[in-house]
């Protein structure tokens, strides 16, 4: 289990938090939940419901649509956040190489987060920009 101030240390290091205020970060820290999972554990199933992302804090996985490996993702990156977004179904398979360890923010939450620092709307609107572009070529 680590503090509150080690969560609020190691969120300053998430893009999608880079310019939110400390008291803010404060408040991301105490409504996340510790999550950890082991090798071949699947953070979240493609097809299925979801409610939560989550925020790589140590460890790598793979996100695999079918069988078809997409991208490895590793610390200080998020994942799930697409679901959270739009309720529709995982669009992927999210599978640990190894350990894992991650801080997991439930949709209600981020969306309160969201509607009171519209940094954080623009931070999660950025990067699903740079995953389309990456996976577009564009
Ligand atoms: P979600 O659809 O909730 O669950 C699967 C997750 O895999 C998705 O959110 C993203 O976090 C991640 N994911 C899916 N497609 C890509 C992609 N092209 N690049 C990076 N991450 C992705």
């Amino acid at each position: 289990m680590i503090s509150t101030i080690e969560r609020v240390v190691f969120l300053r290091t998430v893009d999608l938090f880079r310019h939110i205020p400390g008291e803010v970060l404060a408040r991301v820290a105490e409504i996340a939940q510790e999550v950890r999972f082991g090798p071949n554990d699947e953070i979240v199933r493609e097809g299925a419901s979801g409610d939560a992302m989550f925020l790589l804090i140590e460890g790598y996985v793979d996100v695999v649509k079918g069988d078809r490996l997409v991208v490895t993702l590793g610390p200080k990156e998020c994942v799930g956040e697409m679901a959270l977004l739009d309720s529709e179904p995982r669009s992927a398979t999210v599978r640990c190489k190894d350990a894992v360890h991650a801080l997991q923010i439930l949709r209600e939450d981020f969306y309160d987060l969201m509607s009171g620092h519209v940094e954080i709307a623009r931070g999660v609107i950025k990067i699903l920009i740079q995953r389309l572009r990456k996976t577009t070529g564009s």
